[in-house]
């Protein structure tokens, strides 16, 4: 990857070149065996596997075949409060979701609230707590099933993960996390504890339930260094090694290479209103299409860089068919890049008006997730 395209859990800048990720992280690609084998179990296989949102993992075939002897897996992903929720975050917990219904499998989410707190200079604890409590209530209002999900919080669930987080740490050196995280000298020794307290719920229920049970984590790929480690540690512990099923960011709404990122004033939000909604995407909204309408209609427009389509591919529009008609109509020019817009805008606003009602309901739900 080029000097100035970075990916790391706290930082993603520039174009993120995913074949070049998969060589330098060492992750495979969701092979079309896999999918097969997870086909059999779910039936239809979710669209962002189809399309490979979801496209690369860590021994998913070690996940199915400890599944198929009657081995069960459990789920584990999590978010670091640290502001607004975005639809860029929603991809993976959506997934995660529809992974929890199908596999019946229990979910430990983790929130690491001191995460931010350690690795930005002006983030508060004060700060966190508000957007903890923000942020559990996007997740809850995917729909998890309380009886099957445990909110874990670093520093209210200290109790639980500090001894698990001293045994990670003591066989990690300083040089292992500089080399992974492009920490330094320089750098708070939290955050050279942090990666500690994110490997704890890759085994905590193994210690709960006193068996060991198999891991799988859905992330989105600038994860991947944590886990890399957890992997290393965690058989040295006595545990598996926690798998993982990876996916592409969503693009921020100016062009699609990138990760959207709630510094960028411009991030759609789950809680931002339809105008809000409409203001964004029509103003900022990279657009594939021609400059003139005339020329669209004669040379079509291009979808492949088209952020509103790349937006209805990755997370809006579940229906093959109809995609697959939009980037025909896109690309011959039938359809112009307002109306694709358009569309997608309506597929936002749909979409966010179940979430926010979901989101008031869930007000009264957070006590039932977390963990005791
Ligand atoms: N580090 C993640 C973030 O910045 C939060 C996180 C903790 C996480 N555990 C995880 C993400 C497991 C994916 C999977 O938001």
């Amino acid at each position: 990857m080029k000097k100035d395209n970075i990916v790391t859990p706290w930082e993603v800048k520039g174009e993120v070149d995913y074949d070049k990720l998969i060589k330098e992280f060492g992750v495979e690609k969701i092979s079309d065996e896999i999918l097969k084998r997870l086909k059999k179990h779910t039936k239809e296989l979710h669209f962002m596997l189809r399309r490979k949102v979801f496209f690369a993992g860590r021994d998913l075939k070690f996940i199915l075949d400890e599944y198929e002897k009657g081995n069960k897996f459990f789920i584990y992903t999590g978010r670091a409060p640290s502001g607004s929720v975005h639809l860029g975050h929603l991809m993976p917990w959506i997934f995660t979701k529809w992974l929890q219904d199908k596999f019946n499998a229990e979910l430990w989410f983790q929130f690491p609230d001191e995460e931010k707190f350690l690795f930005s200079k002006k983030m508060t604890f004060k700060d966190t707590e508000k957007y903890l409590n923000e942020n559990m209530l996007d997740i809850i209002a995917l729909g998890f099933d309380p009886k099957k999900t445990h909110f874990i919080i670093d520093t209210k669930h200290a109790d639980l993960m500090y001894k698990p987080a001293c045994e990670v740490a003591k066989k990690i050196t300083f040089s292992m996390v500089k080399s992974s995280f492009g920490l330094n000298e320089q750098s708070n020794i939290g955050s050279i504890f942090y990666t500690s307290m994110q490997a704890v719920p890759a085994f905590l229920p193994s210690i709960i339930k006193k068996k060991n049970i198999p891991c799988i984590i859905p992330h989105a790929i600038d994860q991947d260094p944590h886990f890399r480690i957890s992997r290393d540690i965690l058989p040295k512990l006595g545990y598996y090694k926690p798998a993982s099923i990876q996916c592409i960011f969503l693009p921020p709404l100016t062009g699609t290479k990138g990760k959207m990122s709630s510094s960028e004033g411009y991030s759609i939000l789950t809680t931002d209103n339809k105008k809000t909604v409409k203001d964004k995407i029509n103003k900022y909204a990279f657009s594939g299409g021609q400059p003139t309408l005339e020329e669209h209609k004669k040379k079509g427009g291009n979808p492949d860089i088209d952020v509103s389509f790349q937006y209805l591919r990755m997370l809006l529009e579940e229906d093959d068919k109809k995609l697959e008609q939009i980037y025909n109509d896109y690309k011959s020019g039938k359809l112009t890049t307002g109306e694709l817009k358009k569309y997608t805008i309506d597929k936002i606003n749909t979409f966010l008006k179940k979430h926010q009602k979901e989101r008031e309901k869930a007000k009264n739900m957070i006590d039932k997730f977390i963990y005791k």
